[in-house]
Order: structure tokens, then sequence, then C-alpha cells
């Protein structure tokens, strides 16, 4: 193991032995250099005659580029061409980490700076390499996002599903179960607003969840809680919990790490900017372990990707620093808000009700129907398509809708087409 691998990891061990226990082996001897050619780049900023970067400029110091490339943005060259620090533009990281505190007023205690990734499957990826090994145990609902087990099967853990739904709300009772009867290391993978169901708990049920993971923690459970929060922000009902669970995670028991993993791939829109942000907090953080596990994350940055995009950086940074900001987000938001009322109406008929039933859903990008057990979700998808010019996804045993790239007056189509094509394969 490299030394200075070695170092971080006495770091951690001395002050967390929470997170050395969470760590893989991959997270063990993973670091970023001090001594490499990046750190030395650093140290000679400011130097007159500065030979360190592999980057070119031109005769009177500025950035050589190409205008072929500026004539199309506006923005400042420093800002598109030369390579970022490692970690992401130290501003943007500041700002998303103020806007983390701003999002979730119960959040009071210290989160690390979020490093930028190349936006969440990179910070999902980033999480895997860090923190799973094989025979680890990930408790999943049985309604997640698809590339989960994509990303994570690499690692080789074990996935313990838990049903997500019952009686119109969480299996919170499933969720408890998975966790089962030995003690040890557990990951536990958070996704509110989710995808495919465009579920998120309510109130109510954000304090059973806390309770639960609370009690695992005290019995002795050392876990790792993964927040994906990818439609942070989406939701269409008061009763609705409007903050990140990573908020209390971060400060509920010694034997908690949660981690956030966000971005303004859909939450502001951005998807092809591939910016996202990985931030963690646990109760009792120190400054050097803090520190310690914030080079783990940025060395795998640095060795999957390097950095991530200085143009995709500056965009969402002077995007969060524009005064139009909210306001912008506020009206899309009520764009998607809409177009949620319309399904909730148009499923009031009962006739959809003969074939197919909503899933619980009260935000995000989706909502998903579970068709009557004699119907093959396969063959509906493959005749909305044929023959009724009408894509959908099936995936986790249901029929996923994006209402989020529907316009508002093809909903009650949308919805007929789906019906029409059920009543034809019957
Ligand atoms: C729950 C969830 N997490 C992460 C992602 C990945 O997002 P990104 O495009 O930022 O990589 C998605 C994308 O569909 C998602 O649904």
């Amino acid at each position: 193991m490299h030394k200075e691998a070695m170092e971080l990891n006495e770091i951690i061990k001395k002050e967390s032995p929470l997170i050395y226990g969470l760590l893989s082996e991959t997270g063990k001897k993973t670091y970023f250099s001090k001594t490499g050619i990046f750190a030395q780049s650093l140290q000679a900023k400011q130097t007159e005659l500065n030979a360190t970067i592999g980057i070119a400029l031109e005769e009177d110091g500025s950035i050589m580029h190409l205008k072929s490339i500026t004539k199309y943005i506006l923005l400042e060259p420093q800002d598109i061409f030369p390579y970022v620090p490692m970690p992401g533009k130290p501003e943007l990281r500041k700002l998303w980490q103020q806007s983390i505190y701003e999002k979730n007023p119960s959040l009071k205690s210290l989160i690390s700076t979020p490093v930028v990734t190349n936006a969440l499957t990179h910070g999902v990826s980033v999480t895997a390499q860090l923190f799973i090994d094989p025979e680890d145990i990930i408790l999943l609902s049985d309604k997640s996002w698809s590339n989960y087990n994509v990303i994570f099967s690499t690692q080789e853990p074990i996935f313990k599903s838990y049903k997500t739904f019952s009686e119109g709300g969480l299996d919170i009772d499933a969720l408890e179960d998975a966790f089962g009867q030995n003690i040890g290391k557990k990951i536990l993978l958070l996704n509110y607003p989710n995808n495919p169901t465009g579920y998120s708990p309510t109130n109510k049920e954000v304090q059973r969840i806390l309770e639960i993971i609370k009690k695992r923690a005290d019995m002795g459970d050392r876990i790792l809680a993964v927040c994906d929060d990818a439609y942070f922000g989406l939701t269409y009902e008061d009763n609705v919990y409007k903050e990140s669970l990573f908020a209390p995670l971060s400060n509920i028991h010694e034997n908690i790490l949660a981690i956030k993993i966000d971005g303004a791939t859909k939450e502001n829109f951005a998807w092809g900017l591939r910016v996202g942000f990985l931030t963690f907090g646990y109760k009792g953080m120190t400054k050097s372990v803090c520190k310690a596990l914030e080079e783990k994350i940025v060395g795998t940055v640095a060795r999957n990707i390097s950095n991530v995009s200085n143009l995709s950086q500056s965009l969402v940074l002077k995007s969060l620093n524009s005064p139009d900001y909210s306001q912008e987000k506020q009206e899309k938001q009520e764009i998607l808000k809409l177009r949620y009322n319309a399904i909730k109406e148009v499923l009031k008929n009962p006739k959809f009700n003969e074939y197919f039933n909503a899933l619980p859903f009260n935000s995000g990008y989706f909502m998903c129907l579970e068709l009557n057990k004699n119907i093959d979700i396969e063959k509906v998808r493959k005749k909305l398509l044929l023959d009724y010019d009408t894509g959908v996804v099936t995936t986790s045993g249901c029929i996923r809708i994006a209402f989020s790239s529907v316009n508002l007056k093809n909903i009650p189509l949308l919805f007929e087409n789906i019906y029409t094509a059920c009543k034809n394969i019957v």
C-alpha cells in the first residue's frame, strides 16, 4: 500500500474507527498524491516562469485556444479551457455546500465541502469504489434505479431487496426486516424522490425510517447511508418531507456515515453538463478525518476522470450566482407540478383500474403503473411503440412514465393509449 494512503488511513482509524471500518479494500488503498504533478503544479502556481502544467499558453501568457470554440461561448477563456482543481472549482463547491444548508434548514452540523463529480452516476460509482467490498450488504428497495445494480455489481456485494410499498405508502417494516439478524456493516441506499416510482416519504414516514436506522445503529450496525438526491426539491404534496434524509442522517448517530450524492443534472435541469457533487457528514466529524476522507474521494475522482469539465462547472456556477436562479427553477418545477396534477386528475377515471393501478407517487420526474396480473408489460410496451407511437419504460415490474418529458396536453392521450393497448392485448 502506498505510504500516502497509509497516512490517511492512520488519521481515519485513530479518529473514526467507524469510517475506517466502512472503507473498502480499494478505499483503504486510495490517496490523492501530495507529491505528484498536480501538487507540484499547485506549488508553482505563483511563479514568474512556470513550466509545470501540461496546458499551452500564448506568448503573452494568456491561455491558448481556438476561436472556432470561443465564438459560441460568452464565458472568459479562463472559465473554459484550463484544468480546474481536482476537487472542483472552489467557489462552486462552497456555494453548493451553502445551498445544501439552505435547502435543508434542519441541517446544522458540519458537513464536508462537496467534491465535484461527473454527475450522479459517477458519484454513485465513486461511493461504490471507496466503500463496497465483495459480500457487503446493500439494502435496496425493490423499486429502484436499475443502474445501481450495474454500478455496484462489479464490487460483488449482496443485494438485499425489500418491498417498497404497502397500503399506499412505504413498507417501512420491510426495510426494518431487511437489516436482518446479523449485526455488521450495512449500506443503505435511499433515493427520494425515487426513480422509478416518483415517491418521497411523508413527514410521518421519515420519522419511522429514522427511528429504525437509529435503532439498528444502537444495536451495533455500522451504516453507510447513501442519499441519492438526484430529483431533490421536486415535491408536489404538502405532507411530503421536503429535506434530504442526509440532513438528519449526517448527525443522528456515531455509527452512521451519511453520503449525499446530488447535482445540477436533474435538479437544475442540466443533464448533459455532467456536474454532480459528493458530500458527507457524520456525528462528531473532525476536521482531520473530513480532510482525509475528502482526499480519498478526490483521489478516486482523479483516478477515474482526472477532473470535471471547467466549462460545465463555470456554467453551473454562473447560474447559481444569477439573481434569476431561484425564480427560474421555481418556474420549471411549476411546469412539472401541473403535469403531476393532470395525471392525478386523469387517473380519477375508474375505467383505468380495469387494467392498471398507479403506484404511490408524489414527487420527482416519474410515476409507475402496475398492470393487472394477466397482462404482460413487455407486450404492452411494444404495442405502445408499434401501434400508438408511444414510448414508456418497463422496469421493476412496472410501466414507468417520465411525465417530466410529456407535455401537459398529451397526458390524457398517454393514459388513453396505455389503456387501449392493454385492452387490445387482454
Ligand atoms: C436515482 C438516480 N440517480 C442517479 C442518476 C444519474 O444521474 P446523472 O445523469 O447525474 O448521472 C439517475 C438518472 O437517471 C437517477 O435516476
